[in-house]
């Protein structure tokens, strides 16, 4: 017995470990960055990355033998969707006061659920921008390791602010609380490159700051700058030098505007950008991720989450303007990015709700699902790897039933979703 398996290990050594193929096959493919819906794609994915992509009139590819067949049948295949902005490690139902009686350990776990959705909904890549406890990078970990099913995960580590800021994670609580451990805040240029490097340390792949008040903190201002020119520079500095993409929570003006001075690469929500914003932003190639989805389930799930009625009134001075000013960037020539805040803002899988958003505030579909594509991909720095299914990139695809590019709503119903070449999700007839 003890010979036979030392035999079979030897030649586990001595053989090549046999490459996993999978041949994809559906009616047609859209291709975001062209524009173009191409007849009888046939995506080869090895190891999970693609190797060959043919389709109408290129000639049919050798099938390597022992493939296993994905045939999605008449639906319309496109690469796996990216969403720029998203909370993992939260639970939209959950606001205000009521997150206070779970325990710390109770949001990763939360994690695991909508982790799960949002690969169903066909997002096989996610930039999650702030996570307490580095419950992001635990969920990345897990999934990469099997023991969880989800996308791959761009992870932040903790959303970076100042004392008192939206990202204060003492914010709203009385004094007697001051002396607990607070790893998200910094009040000098020194202090934030201090816990970049900290994010950097326990696995951060993006680093998020908090430049402006928000709406969902309870005692700020979304208009208000919180972090200094200075303070944001250095973070930019340390950041790039060490890798990592910077991500700016920034609603007013001012701290957009200083945010994009400092060189960050990525502005969230972005309400109140104006002229000298869109100028900004295009000198520097920054990207807009604006979260124009989110205002109609806030307005009409808010109060029932028990979110602040001081959040609301927030909401409510900020969501159309924020809309108007997608319209204004987008028409400008501001490069954009597809960020929903999901998660954290509307219960995780519904991230493709945003596309038909996008569409009536002024992107025709093409450039809606290039903003979840082909732009998400460049704006993380993965253009390689992801937002297209040319070959050397992940086998990552999402298929609906139509033509995305006539329809987007076709994106808010997936009729199957692989990853890295593995059927994850298909839908029930
Ligand atoms: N996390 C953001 C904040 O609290 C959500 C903003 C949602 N509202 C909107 N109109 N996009 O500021």
């Amino acid at each position: 017995m003890r010979k036979v398996m030392l035999g079979t290990v030897a030649l586990m050594l001595s053989t090549p470990v046999l490459a996993d193929t999978a041949v994809v096959t559906a009616a047609r493919m859209f291709d975001p960055a062209s524009g173009r819906t191409l007849a009888d794609p046939v995506v080869i994915i090895t190891d999970g990355r693609v190797v060959s992509l043919v389709t109408q009139g290129g000639a049919r590819p050798a099938i390597p033998g022992g493939a296993r067949r994905i045939d999605l049948g008449d639906a319309t295949i496109l690469p796996g969707l990216i969403d720029m902005h998203v909370h993992v490690a939260s639970d939209a139902t959950i606001r205000g006061d009521r997150a206070l009686q779970y325990t710390d350990a109770f949001w990763t776990v939360v994690g695991v659920s909508n982790v799960k959705k949002m690969l169903e909904a066909g997002f096989t890549t996610v930039r999650n921008v702030g996570s307490g406890d580095y419950a992001d990078v635990a969920l990345q970990q897990g999934i990469d390791g099997g023991y969880v099913v989800g996308p791959r995960i761009v992870p932040s580590g903790y959303a970076l602010g100042s004392t008192a800021g939206h990202c204060d994670g003492l914010e709203g609580l009385p004094p007697s609380f001051a002396s607990l451990p607070n790893p998200s805040v910094a009040d000098s240029p020194e202090e934030f490159r201090k816990l970049v490097r900290v994010q950097k340390r326990y696995g951060a792949q993006v680093i998020k700051i908090c430049a402006t008040g928000g709406v969902m903190s309870r005692t700020d201002s979304p208009g208000a700058q919180q972090m200094t020119l200075a303070e944001m520079t250095a973070v930019v500095d340390e950041a790039h030098r060490l890798g990592l993409k910077v991500a700016a929570h920034a609603h007013g003006t001012e701290g957009i505007n200083d945010a994009l001075r400092a060189g960050v690469d990525t502005i969230e929500h972005a309400s109140l950008a104006d002229a000298t914003s869109f100028k900004l932003a295009k000198d520097k190639g920054a990207w807009f991720s604006m979260d124009i989805y989110d205002d109609d389930y806030i307005l009409a799930e808010g109060a029932k989450n028990g979110m602040y009625a001081e959040s609301l009134e927030k909401e409510r001075q900020i969501g159309l303007k924020q809309r108007q000013t997608f319209r204004a960037a987008h028409a400008a020539g501001v490069k954009m990015i597809f960020g929903t805040d999901n998660g954290g803002v509307f219960p995780a899988g519904q991230n493709a709700l945003q596309f038909a958003k996008q569409v009536e505030w002024g992107m025709t579909p093409t450039e809606a699902i290039r903003t979840a594509t082909t732009n998400a991909a460049q704006a993380l720095g993965r253009e390689a790897d992801v937002g297209s299914l040319a070959p050397g990139h992940y086998g990552d695809i999402v298929a609906v039933a139509g033509d995305p590019s006539a329809d987007v709503r076709l994106l808010e119903h997936p009729v199957a979703v692989i990853k890295g070449g593995e059927l994850v999700f298909k839908a029930a007839h």
